[in-house]
């Protein structure tokens, strides 16, 4: 098919939901994608964080192909094989003591507020409330649009769940003015992705622990979008020197597929019992094998690069005309510009050969953490030529 008649078919068949730029994708092969017309992009975007192994990874295709040749789902009434390995991996790599398996970051982070609020309720008194944070996001569902301290967020779609809070980032005083007797979980994002890139400052973080532990209180990371060695670390936990109770994952776990997961620690390991949570999908054997093989590639030496590769970008970054400000951890970057309209530039981007994210009013890049030096360097000349032609 054609731009044209892709567009067509789903500007007329798919719901009106998302503000899509002006392209399709049609193939990929590492950090390249291309077009129907022969358009080929240098990609910083990995699908939104997800296709960590970059597109269509050899290995993990084959792992894929395999698996769905040989069986492709049993329900969680039969044990299965791929789902053990995947899990025995997610575990040790993160150090939590179990897991479960959804199918995104909304539906983990669902989860997660469930299991916290059956924590909260038995044996402590009925605690329920969950105290986020402004700026973030947990997903796209009722509870975690809640959960997200964004009024952009909650607006046409009350009521919206109770026993919700907000308190400021970085702000220890907002924190503690959210918190009460009744306060069963403080949930954050360690880098706050979609409002702008922006990292937690690393005291904050510390007294959110320290609370966390004097009163009980779990300590819930969404690290759907920084987890699995998008930071360069395996969880961005591991740079805060803190380990959550219940941490939860999605997009670079299953390198291209659905999944979701929730990752319990010591204290909440035993706190959902069956019949509390399920899901139909979770823990689907050629998901989970497409995951164990995306996990069998995370050792240290690919750790490293990660952060290696986040410090080029860095040091690229400084100082190119146009560029005012970067944040973020490993390959997860925000970009402020000095002058020009981050959608615009993104839109050019495009047109340049580049795919970029935004953050509000940045650039976000996202690229698969395959990415090379060589594919850094000419998607960042494109961005400098990009910044120097933009719009105002
Ligand atoms: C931090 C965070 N939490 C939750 C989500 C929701 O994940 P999903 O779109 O897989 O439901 C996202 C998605 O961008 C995210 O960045």
């Amino acid at each position: 098919m054609d731009f044209e008649t892709i567009k067509r078919l789903e500007d007329t068949y798919t719901a009106n939901t998302y503000a899509r730029y002006d392209a399709a994708i049609i193939s990929g092969r590492g950090a390249r994608a291309y077009g129907p017309a022969g358009e080929e992009w240098i990609d910083f975007t990995s699908g939104i964080g997800v296709n960590i192994l970059g597109f269509s990874d050899p290995g993990w295709a084959a792992a894929v192909a395999e698996q769905a040749a040989k069986l492709q789902h049993t329900s969680n009434l039969f044990y299965n094989e791929p789902c053990a390995a995947a899990a025995e991996k997610m575990t040790k790599l993160s150090g939590m003591a179990n897991m479960f398996f959804c199918n995104s970051g909304a539906e983990a982070n669902e989860g997660a507020i469930k299991a916290a609020r059956k924590y909260g309720m038995s044996g402590r008194g009925g605690r329920s409330e969950i105290v986020t944070l402004d700026g973030s996001f947990h997903g796209r569902t009722m509870a975690t649009i809640t959960a997200t301290g964004q009024e952009s967020f909650h607006k046409d779609f009350s009521p919206l769940l109770q026993g919700f809070a907000y308190a400021k980032p970085n702000d220890i005083d907002s924190l503690y003015a959210k918190l009460s007797d009744r306060t069963c979980a403080i949930m954050i994002e360690f880098v706050q992705g979609e409002s702008g890139v922006n990292v937690l400052d690393a005291d904050y973080v510390a007294e959110i622990a320290r609370v966390c532990a004097e009163r009980d209180i779990l300590l819930i990371a969404d690290e759907v979008q920084t987890g699995v060695a998008r930071t360069g670390r395996f969880m961005a936990y591991e740079y805060f020197g803190v380990k959550p109770d219940i941490v939860t994952v999605a997009k670079g776990m299953g390198g291209g597929l659905p999944l979701g997961g929730i990752l319990f620690g010591e204290r909440t390991k035993d706190t959902l019992k069956p019949g509390d949570h399920g899901s139909t999908y979770g823990g689907n054997p050629v998901v989970c094998a497409g995951a164990d093989y995306v996990l069998s590639r995370i050792q240290d030496d690919f750790l490293a690069e990660v952060r290696r590769k986040g410090e080029l970008f860095k040091e690229k970054l400084t100082g190119m005309d146009g560029v005012a400000d970067i944040s973020g951890i490993g390959l997860m970057i925000g970009v402020s510009l000095t002058n020009a309209d981050a959608k615009r530039v993104a839109a050019a981007c495009l047109k340049n050969g580049l795919l970029v994210l935004t953050a509000k009013e940045k650039i976000r890049f996202l690229p698969p953490l395959i990415i090379t030096d060589d594919e850094i360097e000419a998607g960042l000349g494109i961005f400098a030529e990009t910044l120097a032609t933009a719009e105002r």
